[in-house]
């Protein structure tokens, strides 16, 4: 973000709530997942990194138990207010339900939030992309409470509690991706996360002459988050059917080949497909971050694509939007690999692209895809940047 539209931001939150205590000003990326996609609640790997494209906070603490809000995404809706008291009172349909999850959530672990605050938010994720604009903002609204309450909460509870407020009060089945990127993303550096241990290990990204090119499909908001609950339930329901021979806690406890030698168990072509893409993704995502860390990036790009044609095919997430990004992506010069990134329905996909070609690939892609879309695409050539954080 420039320091122009920093100190714009900044003279907007005096103008709306005057400056009675200090104004602190907080940053939260958004995320891209290298690979390991659905993986997550599957208990398996997944492999992010947060990016610097991001959410912007500012906040002053009250002295009463006001909490005033303003997007400067949403100018219409002017300031929004609530007592501190009707936290845990959902507001349909409402951005201020973020917020309101976190101040919940944290509660309840035992922290304690005894004043208003006032807060003032811009987002630069586009809605709906896949980059995760609503764990930034959860993340975003955690470090600010920490900091105005000094809460001294562990990062891990604070990634936790996002991830809390995501299930609980959105109401959405997500695993843990989203917010653990954003909450320990480093700049210049990937995360290889164990989804059932928590165990992870931060794996320097060095692309060369490549760049990650994100590929938004600027699809209209769809009703995604009933397809996510979906496949949620049927990947456990295939587990709880293979559990009948198998001791196991999580789909990512299996190889390929004990997936193939039991599908038995399963018994249903669509739950088996499902399963199918947790178990080989799984499998897919460690091989790719030993190619990765070995700078294999062309083995890494093959895996990239293989992971798209399960995610389109077995887990059938994509749609003819990403589809078209990423197939169109994956046949131009210079592109090692392409796939989509996050919940897939819509929203974005990555291309691990030459850099000296970026602007013929746009371009080529671009037309593609306004050919068979009939609307344009957005590409943005992605920065690794840091997590959560107080400026
Ligand atoms: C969304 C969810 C994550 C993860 C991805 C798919 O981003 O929030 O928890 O399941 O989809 O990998």
């Amino acid at each position: 973000m420039t320091k122009e539209k920093m100190k714009q931001l900044k003279e907007k939150f005096i103008e709306l709530f005057g400056e009675t205590n200090a104004i602190e000003e907080f940053f939260s990326p958004g995320r891209i997942n290298l690979i390991g996609e659905h993986t997550d609640y599957n208990g398996g790997y997944v492999f992010p990194a947060s990016i610097t494209i991001g959410t912007t906070g500012f906040a002053q603490l009250r002295n009463d138990s006001r909490i005033r809000l303003y997007s400067e995404n949403f100018p219409e809706l002017g300031v929004l207010e609530f007592d501190l008291s009707k936290a845990n009172e959902k507001v349909e349909g409402s951005w201020v339900n973020f917020i309101k999850g976190m101040i919940v959530m944290l509660q309840r672990a035992g922290y304690e939030i005894n004043k208003g605050f006032d807060f003032l938010v811009y987002g630069e994720i586009p809605t709906a992309s896949g980059l995760s604009s609503s764990a930034s903002l959860e993340l975003l609204i955690g470090v600010v409470l920490d900091e105005l309450f000094h809460l001294n909460v562990p990062r891990l509870e604070l990634v936790q509690l996002g991830q809390r407020t995501e299930n609980e009060f959105i109401g959405v089945n997500s695993g843990i991706l989203d917010q653990f990127a954003i909450g320990f993303g480093k700049k210049d550096e990937a995360i290889l996360l164990d989804c059932n241990t928590l165990k992870y290990e931060m794996v320097p990204v060095n692309l060369g002459d490549y760049s990650i090119v994100i590929m938004n499909t600027k699809k209209p908001r769809a009703l995604t988050e009933s397809k996510y609950n979906e496949r949620f339930s049927e990947t456990r329901e295939a587990l709880k059917r293979m559990q009948v021979r198998l001791d196991i806690s999580a789909l990512g406890e299996l190889s390929n080949e004990e997936f193939d030698a039991n599908t038995d168990l399963i018994g249903d072509e669509t739950l088996i497909k499902r399963a199918r893409h947790a178990v080989y993704e799984n499998t897919r995502c460690k091989v790719a971050k030993k190619a990765f860390v070995a700078g294999d990036l062309k083995e890494f790009g093959k895996l990239l694509n293989a992971s798209h044609e399960s995610l389109k095919n077995d887990y059938e997430v994509t749609g003819i939007e990403l589809d078209t990004l990423a197939e169109t992506a994956q046949k131009q010069q210079g592109v090692l690999g392409a796939r989509m990134t996050g919940a897939g329905f819509g929203g974005c996909a990555i291309a691990l692209v030459k850099t000296n070609v970026i602007t013929t690939f746009e371009k080529a892609v671009g037309d593609e895809y306004l050919k068979v879309i009939g609307y344009p695409a957005e590409f943005y050539v992605a920065q690794i940047g840091d997590g959560s954080k107080k400026l």
